[in-house]
């Protein structure tokens, strides 16, 4: 049986959500917006409690909305937990790499060979200056991945059966996605048992979620049964604007218990951080930024019961 295809037989998966509304020049109004909280999004993140190791997929399709933050800090707070964590750059803009360090430019191995050339993960994961915290890096090349991918043999699922290889290894692997629904993400919802998806707290910070959503339960009904969306961070909340708390309220209307309770300020310290290679809780411990994502890190290992086996 041939295997209906996520990405290219569903043209409302991958074309961009046309629905933006005009502004109407309220900052009091929030744009409509096409969220559809369906099968993937049913259980609530509290009750649910999942076992080590975790895969948990970082996405939001919308560009610059805090992904790559929230992955090496939630990583980085993972692992000063205690918990081995895995963070693997899906993204060729490799900011996951650079952010903790990694020079990513001319390297001999990285996730497109993962991905293109059958090179096991484990010779691509560096440490980095985090105690148990590793990264597999990805640089520029991945581009080519995204389209190279497209004719290739088990194109979705290369990410899943190359984490299956080191899982024993880790606690936590967390795949910061890029800012797109192609391949690429595909992989990463493939491999994934959860998905973790960041909201900012600005105007249309919804816009495109039932996009993914829906993406998200095309990939659980034809590739990845167990997939759920396990959590919303709501991210870069500036306590000055009415709008912020307007946005935390109606992500909390629409997904319940899903949205952590720990909600990620806008700092400059954490936008600081990736520039000097180092997560937020080196770079700055003691910071506003540093502090939330501890909180978000423990929400998130709250729901962890140990390692079966
Ligand atoms: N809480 C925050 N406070 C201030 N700046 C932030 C915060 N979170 C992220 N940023 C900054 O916002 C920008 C976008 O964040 P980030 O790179 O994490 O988003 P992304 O969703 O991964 O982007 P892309 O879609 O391009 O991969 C970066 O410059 C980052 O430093
Ligand atoms: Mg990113």
């Amino acid at each position: 049986m041939t295997m209906p295809d996520p990405v290219l037989t569903d043209p409302a998966a991958v074309t961009p959500d046309e629905s933006r509304p005009e502004r109407d020049g309220s900052a009091d109004l929030l744009p409509v917006v096409d969220v559809v909280p369906d099968a993937a999004v049913t259980p609530a993140v509290d009750v649910v409690m999942r076992p080590l190791p975790r895969v948990i997929a970082v996405a939001n399709q919308k560009g610059g909305v805090g992904k790559t933050t929230t992955t090496i800090n939630l990583g980085a707070c993972l692992a000063e937990l205690g918990q081995r964590t895995l963070i693997i750059d899906l993204d060729p803009q490799g900011n996951a790499s650079t952010g903790l360090g990694i020079e990513n430019r001319g390297l001999e191995t990285s996730m497109y060979h993962v991905l293109m050339h059958e090179v096991p993960l484990e010779n691509c994961i560096e440490p980095t200056d985090v105690k148990g915290l590793f990264v597999a890096p990805a640089s520029l090349d991945l581009a080519g991945a995204e389209i190279e991918l497209v004719p290739a043999f088990s194109r979705e699922t290369r990410l899943r059966r190359s984490i299956d290889a080191v899982l024993g290894d880790y606690d936590y692997v967390l795949v910061d996605c890029p800012p797109s629904l192609g391949l690429l993400t595909v992989n990463g919802l493939t491999a994934a048992q959860e998905v973790l998806v960041p909201i900012q707290c600005e105007y249309y910070a919804l816009e495109g979620l039932g996009q993914l959503l829906r993406n998200v339960d095309l990939v659980r009904r034809n590739l990845n049964p167990p997939l759920a969306v396990s959590a919303i961070v709501c991210v870069m909340y500036d306590a000055r604007t009415k709008l912020a708390d307007q946005v935390v309220s109606e992500v909390r209307e629409h997904f319940g218990d899903k949205v952590l309770r720990t909600v990620v300020p806008r700092s400059v310290r954490l936008s600081e951080a990736p520039s000097f290679g180092q997560p937020i809780i080196t770079f700055d411990p003691r910071s506003r930024g540093a502090i939330a994502y501890r909180d978000v890190a423990k929400e998130v290992h709250r729901v962890s019961t140990q390692r079966v086996g």
